[in-house]
Parts: structure tokens; C-alpha cells; sequence
């Protein structure tokens, strides 16, 4: 079988968009550089300890940096290089960063980013990501980036993808003609094609969600989760339960697999935890090219969500699509729409 490369995907697949003119491919070019670089960082994460600073950790002569710092700047560096990105929002940023320089203003994209995704994962080596949401910028061209450029509809997103550290490494990406899987050979260094046109399968028997949170839980997911456990052979149930505590790789099983993923709202964060510009815009994008659905719970489709400000949250309700509309229909019976933080102590 021929292997296919990403580059050689990403170009062949320009001839999609008659009126491109190859800023787009640069950029995601761009993004797989800078995966490949933050892949050897991860792959030697458990080695500080024992070899001291890594050189890529140290390029300031300063501290050793916090992995998802170093991911960040390797990120932007590569976004900034390819000169077709006038600006960022990420997780590590409290604002967005516009480069501001004669080449990078007249670039027409703009990219939101986690630009590493279950940090909490990478000390006990377990599957971490990056995600990423591409928009054409609404502000002219030929000056810095604006963040009016940066609080568009998930539904307004021209490309968005992850890359997944994991048993291998995968980027899996969409520019909203479905949604292709590749995987990093180590031995040639590059990602070649692997998952052609994913499919997310309709239904499934996995679900995802921090259940130590249960008694925070408004009633709707309480009552799911309960269904999910029972015992039913002709629906398969009880389903299985598999949290990762990495949105990407939970997703990402999913996907593959058939699944649903909740991180829902709780009395002490009406609007859940995972960031709608970052984690669950792209996140959504990729489940709906891939046949699934993302919603907030509520009857709402995540991508329709105007964004108020850059690190916004949502509740999030992504995956199968029966899966989401078994959830939402769990959601909307209940008449008290969230329940006590937690019972009182008598
Ligand atoms: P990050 O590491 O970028 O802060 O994101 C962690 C997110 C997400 O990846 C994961 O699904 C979720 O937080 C896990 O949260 P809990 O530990 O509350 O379950
Ligand atoms: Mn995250
Ligand atoms: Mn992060």
C-alpha cells in the first residue's frame, strides 16, 4: 500500500477548495512541525529527573519549563513561521497574542489552542494532546489580530484538529470535509495517513465522565449515569466506563470506538469546566464531521454558541450521536434543573 504523508494529504486535498490558495495547507504543514517537536519533549518527559534539564527546556538558560509551557511556545513559533497565522488564543495565554509584524498582518487565519491537553497526565505517563480551532479572521488584513477575530461560532471554524500523545502518535484533523487520522513513524518522522475518513459509529457501549463528581451532578446525568450501568442485553447495557481524564484521548477512543463524553455543569461551575474556544469548539467540529454530536446538555449545539469571552466555559456532551440524544433526552425530564452542590452533613 502506498503510504501517504500528511503534507502530501494536506496539498492533495487543497484541490477541495477551489479558491485556495495554499495559506491554509502552510498552516497546518506548520502545525505538524511543531507536533513533531513537542512529541520528542513528551517521549523524554520522565527522563528530567534522571538527565537533569533537557536542552529544549532550557534554550533561556532558565528553570526547566513546565511541559505545557514549552508546548505552547513551540506552537506559536510554528504558527508565527508560517506566516499565514496573524494571532492566538491559548489556554497558557490570558490574552490573545497578536504577532504585530509587516509579514504575519496580512495573514488571514487565526488559531484558538490548548496546546497541551490532561497536563495532570504527563507525570504518570498517560495519554496527553494538543487541540486546535482554525477561523478566517473577520478584522482587515494588514493589521494585528483583534478579538473579535477570536469570539466567532464553533460553526464559523475552517479547520480543527488534535494530535494525541499516546501508544503512538496520531494527528487527526477536519477542514469540514470529514475527518482524517494520521500516525507518526517514528522511523521515517513523519505522520502518514492511517485512519482514512473516520467514522464515528452511532452508538456505543463507553462512557466518560469524572464520576467522583456524582453527587455534584444535576439530576438528568445522575439518572444517565444510572442507565448506563443497568442491565439491559438488547441495548447492550450495562456499558463500560473508561475515563482518561484527557479530553483528547477520552475523545479520541471514542470516536474510534462509539462513546459518549460528559463533563457537564455542577451548582459550583454552572458552566462545567472544559473551555468552549479550545476544548470543546474543535472537539465538536471534528464529532459532527465524524457523524457524532456535541451538545451543552441543554438542548444546544455547542458550535452554535456565540463566545463572550476568550476562555469561556461550556458544559460539554459529545459522541455517538444516539449516545448525546439518549443524555439530552435524560436531561430534559428532569424539572429541577441542577441539583444541591452536595448534601448537607446532618
Ligand atoms: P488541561 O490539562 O488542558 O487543563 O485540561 C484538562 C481537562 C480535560 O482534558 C479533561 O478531560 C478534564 O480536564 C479532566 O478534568 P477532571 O480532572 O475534573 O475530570
Ligand atoms: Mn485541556
Ligand atoms: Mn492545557
Amino acid at each position: 500500500m502506498r503510504i501517504i504523508t500528511l503534507n502530501e494529504f494536506i496539498i492533495e486535498r487543497q484541490a477541495d477548495f477551489p479558491y485556495a490558495k495554499g495559506e491554509l495547507t502552510r498552516l497546518l504543514s506548520h502545525i505538524g512541525i511543531a507536533a513533531k517537536v513537542v512529541n520528542r519533549a513528551v517521549n523524554k518527559a520522565g527522563l528530567v529527573d534522571i538527565l537533569g534539564e533537557i536542552q529544549e527546556f532550557n534554550s533561556t538558560g532558565e528553570q526547566q519549563k513546565k511541559l505545557d509551557v514549552f508546548a505552547n511556545e513551540k506552537f506559536i513559533n510554528a504558527l508565527m513561521a508560517s506566516g499565514e497565522c496573524c494571532g492566538i488564543a491559548s489556554e497558557e495565554n490570558d490574552s490573545i497574542v497578536s504577532f504585530d509584524s509587516d509579514l504575519v498582518n496580512d495573514g488571514k487565519y487565526v488559531v484558538a489552542m490548548d496546546p497541551l491537553d490532561g497536563s495532570s497526565n504527563i507525570d504518570v505517563n498517560v495519554s496527553i494532546g494538543t487541540v486546535f480551532a482554525i477561523y478566517r479572521r473577520v478584522s482587515p488584513k494588514g493589521h494585528k489580530a483583534l478579538m473579535e477575530d477570536f469570539l466567532q461560532e464553533g460553526t464559523k471554524q475552517v479547520a480543527a484538529g488534535y494530535i494525541i500523545y499516546g501508544s503512538s502518535t496520531m494527528m487527526v484533523y477536519t477542514t469540514g470535509r470529514g475527518v482524517n487520522g494520521f500516525t507518526l513513524d517514528p522511523s521515517i518522522g513523519e505522520f502518514c495517513l492511517s485512519h482514512p475518513n473516520i467514522e464515528m459509529p452511532q452508538s456505543g457501549i463507553i462512557y466518560s465522565i469524572n464520576e467522583g463528581n456524582y453527587l455534584k451532578f444535576p439530576l438528568g446525568v445522575k439518572k444517565y449515569i444510572k442507565y448506563c450501568q443497568e442491565i439491559d442485553k438488547q441495548t447492550n447495557r450495562p456499558y463500560t466506563f473508561r475515563y482518561i481524564g484527557s479530553l483528547v484521548a477520552d475523545f479520541h477512543r471514542n470516536l474510534l470506538k462509539g462513546g459518549i463524553y460528559i463533563y457537564p455543569e455542577t451548582a459550583s461551575n454552572p458552566k462545567g469546566k472544559l473551555r468552549l474556544l479550545y476544548e470543546c469548539n474543535p472537539i465538536a467540529f471534528l464529532a459532527e464531521q465524524a457523524g457524532g454530536i456535541a451538545t451543552d446538555g441543554r438542548a444546544n449545539r455547542i458550535l452554535d454558541i456565540k463566545p463572550e469571552s476568550l476562555h469561556q466555559k461550556a458544559p460539554f456532551f459529545v459522541g455517538s450521536r444516539r449516545m448525546v440524544m439518549q443524555a439530552e433526552e435524560f436531561m430534559s425530564l428532569t424539572s429541577d434543573k441542577r441539583e444541591a452542590e452536595a448534601p448537607r452533613n446532618t
